[in-house]
């Protein structure tokens, strides 16, 4: 059964205009809000949306706190395919968030799974996510919380899966430099978010999407767990919603 808030947006422009809007409103109703970020080709078109409405005087991100899902392990903050730095390029750098309100795991850290601790424990002190904003691999993962035999709740060091491997080598030189590793927030943490905005696009997720929103509730496919969510928004482009629309 889709208890879901599903948007069926025309193309790729389209839903991002509409994922902007959800994110815009959520900031002008809680000048203060938590946001849960996330990265990937998917938001990129809603971020330069944000960007534009801040530039134009129409939002202000001042007073947001913001917490990214997910960081490779091992690249640098300047690395230019670092998660980190992706947040800077298309989001912090445009906009007036306060950098010590960002926070995006240390792919770094020396100590990781004291990392992972220390970021769970950062989502709690700020009363968990308001709106958390999350995209899907093509396997159904969100964030970095691969399919698997269980949900893992806590913040931890993922292996990536293969198949993610090689849908993000088109961002490295070659599949030997995507990273086999990355920290991602667990699903305790993404469960806690007030509110879910899940965003796809492209006939390439349109597996993913019909598995997260008609499929079994498994961890097979990680989004599936978004069905027991009670206020889960989807935004997605006709191509992503080709097979919900298909079956409905
Ligand atoms: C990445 C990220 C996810 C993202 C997903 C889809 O590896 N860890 O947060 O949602 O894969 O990426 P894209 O939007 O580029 O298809």
């Amino acid at each position: 059964m889709v208890t879901m808030q599903i948007f069926c947006e025309k193309d790729y422009d389209a839903m991002s205009r509409r994922a902007a809007q959800i994110i815009a409103a959520e900031i002008v109703h809680a000048p203060g809000c938590v946001l849960g970020l996330a990265t990937g080709s998917t938001p990129e078109g809603a971020y330069k949306y944000l960007v534009d409405w801040c530039k134009a005087g129409l939002l202000s991100f001042r007073d947001v706190r913001s917490v990214n899902l997910d960081e490779y392990k091992g690249l640098a903050p300047d690395h230019d395919q670092s998660y980190r730095y992706f947040m800077q390029r298309n989001l912090f750098a445009h906009v007036d968030i306060r950098p010590e309100n960002t926070r995006v795991p240390d792919g770094l850290a020396a100590d990781p799974d004291r990392e992972c601790a220390e970021y769970d424990a950062y989502i709690q002190s700020l009363g968990y996510v308001d709106l958390q904003l999350l995209g899907i691999g093509r396997n159904g993962h969100i964030g970095f919380n691969e399919p698997g035999d269980c949900f893992i709740r806590e913040t931890h060091v993922v292996d990536l899966a293969e198949s993610t491997i090689e849908a993000n080598s088109r961002f490295f030189a070659s599949p030997d430099d995507v990273p086999k590793q990355a920290i991602s927030m667990g699903i305790g943490a993404i469960m806690g978010a007030k509110r879910i905005l899940l965003a796809a696009s492209g006939a390439d997720k349109a597996d993913a999407i019909y598995k997260t929103v008609c499929g079994p509730i498994t961890p097979r496919c990680p989004g599936s767990i978004l069905q027991l969510h009670p206020n889960v928004v989807l935004v997605a482009d006709e191509a992503a919603l080709s097979k919900v629309n298909a079956a409905s």
